[in-house]
């Protein structure tokens, strides 16, 4: 009736009012910064920086971390001087890093770069686009952000009136993705006047926007927020040099697509270009398939240099992985199966083993999440139905060891970095094989091993490319990789549906993307479209 639509209507008045007071306060305190001068970062604050940065607990390379030089790498594409890296002096001398980065690159204790690292650093220091396909936990990030440190603390910062114009932009699908890829940043800018903000929703857009107006020479943002901010006239791409899409695939597939369109061609960003002109794109995902890589064609130079560490979608060489078949259990039965195979995996020193616990609905989470807790195992959850707070508090309490659990959708399937993760479990297979891969990567990382377990039911659709894949993870890598049970090639449905070709029906141009169905499925949880 007619109070509802008035009642609408005074609502959006008031968030209306919200942005503009936020706004203000944008344009208010950069005026202030300026009349100041910026904030010194003294000694003190720097020291503090310090223990924040580096002394707390982060994952440590493994035992086979050595072995990840044994893996094939493709290359298709470049030019004279993308040659890789054999460690990071060589880049220090053919590429003159700055001090302040080498030295930060030691203080994180990155002794020697990985495959993806040799491969992909000359090449975008040389001004090489760069799309590139490298298996979970093996320093992707590292990859991307070492050249964009490189940029920032050459060029200086610039502090001025106006809108924040960042060098650089990264931009990935979920919150928790992006404050982790910020720490990251942080600890490469340790001690140099390069100036990190991270932009992403579900927080308050306050501080965020206080950091802001202090200036930004490196931004890492989710779509969403991004996109808001652009709009507010707080920030904008016209100076961006360098654009790197993490979880690449995901960022092009239909949930975000529209919005990197509108951030990257319909904004004021540069196009792309070779040598000092226009923007330099990188791309990095676990996962690439084909006709993603082609719609990425549309963000990048056609010099540009496709990187492939191992075969496309495998899965991480260092995860053990295991099957139970569920298939006819009731949800009590598997329940228990749950507990007992959570028990099974012990942690390095054989204490209790820290565990993931995927399932596809933000439903199915919760209902395990209060099993667990029935039962005395300490757990928590984190689903896009819950707060910002909520999710952080459920990330944080697991790294402080205050649970050994943690039940999750896909909304931290991909990225996350937690340390000492044992075990993984898919209390539920996802519906396609990439996401597997990224689920079963949050252990195994950067060479130590880990263990997957998942349950499997009828008519998995996602199981022929899981088989799929672990066969190419046998040929590439016999020695670690997981050979295919018998039982489980049994269950692979036959006929259509599944497997790689997941039927993604879109037409190019315009209004392709529109319309088409979400592949995550009804009541899917896969980072909350559209409020990131
Ligand atoms: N050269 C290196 N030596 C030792 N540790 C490293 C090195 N490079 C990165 N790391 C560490 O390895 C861990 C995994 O790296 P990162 O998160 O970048 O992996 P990723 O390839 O992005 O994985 P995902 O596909 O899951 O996003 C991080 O804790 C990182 O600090
Ligand atoms: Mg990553």
């Amino acid at each position: 009736g007619g109070g509802g639509w008035g009642g609408q209507r005074s609502h959006q008045d008031m968030r209306d009012a919200k942005v503009q007071r936020e706004t203000d306060q944008f344009w208010m305190h950069q005026k202030r910064i300026l009349r100041q001068r910026r904030p010194l970062r003294d000694d003190v604050h720097w020291k503090r920086a310090e223990r924040d940065l580096f002394k707390q607990a982060h994952v440590t390379q493994g035992i086979n971390f050595d072995h990840y030089d044994e893996i094939p790498v493709e290359r298709r594409g470049g030019k004279a001087g993308d040659e890789p890296i054999e460690s990071f002096q060589e880049a220090c001398e053919r590429f003159e890093l700055p001090e302040e980065l080498t030295a930060n690159i030691n203080r994180c204790k990155y002794n020697k770069p990985t495959p993806v690292q040799k491969h992909s650093i000359p090449a975008a220091l040389g001004g090489t686009d760069v799309m590139v396909a490298a298996q979970t936990g093996s320093g992707k990030t590292a990859a991307f952000l070492v050249p964009i440190v490189t940029a920032s603390i050459r060029d200086g910062v610039k502090a001025r009136e106006g809108p924040a114009c960042p060098a650089s932009v990264v931009i990935a699908p979920t919150r928790e993705l992006c404050q982790q890829i910020a720490n990251e940043a942080e600890r490469l800018c340790f001690r140099t006047d390069v100036r990190v903000c991270s932009i992403y929703g579900g927080a308050d857009a306050m501080p965020q926007l206080r950091l802001l107006a202090e200036g930004c020479d490196l931004a890492i943002c989710t779509p969403g927020r991004l996109e808001d901010f652009i709009n507010r006239g707080v920030i904008s791409m016209k100076e961006v040099r360098y654009l790197a899409l993490d979880e690449a695939d995901r960022m092009l597939d239909m949930g975000f697509e529209d919005a990197i369109r509108a951030i990257v061609v319909e904004s004021d960003m540069p196009p792309p270009g070779d040598g000092g002109q226009g923007r330099k794109t990188m791309m990095f995902s676990a996962t690439f398939p084909k006709e993603i890589q082609e719609l990425a064609l549309d963000f990048m130079m056609p010099s540009y240099l496709w990187i492939s560490v191992g075969q496309v979608g495998t899965t991480a060489s260092n995860v053990e992985q295991r099957f139970e078949d569920v298939a006819g259990l009731r949800i009590d039965d598997k329940f228990s199966t749950l507990i007992e195979k959570l028990n099974e995996v012990k942690s390095a020193d054989g204490g209790i083993g820290k565990s993931i616990v995927f399932a596809n609905t933000k439903q199915t989470v919760d209902d395990i999440a209060w099993q667990l807790s029935d039962r005395r195992i300490r757990a928590t959850q984190i689903h896009g139905g819950l707060s910002q707070a909520a999710r952080d508090r459920a990330l944080n309490s697991l790294k402080q060891g205050r649970v050994h659990v943690l039940v999750a959708t896909d909304v931290a399937a991909r990225g996350l970095d937690l340390p000492g993760i044992d075990h993984v479990v898919n209390f539920e297979l996802p519906n396609n094989p990439d996401d597997y891969v990224h689920r079963i990567g949050r252990t195994g990382r950067i060479g130590n091993k880990g263990v997957a377990t998942s349950f499997v039911s009828y008519g998995e659709s996602a199981l022929k490319g899981i088989v799929k894949s672990m066969r190419a993870a046998m040929k590439e890598d016999p020695e670690n990789a997981t050979p295919v049970p018998e039982w489980l090639d049994l269950q692979v449905p036959m006929g259509g549906g599944g497997g790689y070709g997941r039927g993604r029906q879109r037409s190019r141009g315009k209004g392709g993307g529109k319309g088409g169905f979400n592949r995550g499925g009804y009541g899917s949880d896969r980072g909350g479209y559209g409020s990131d």
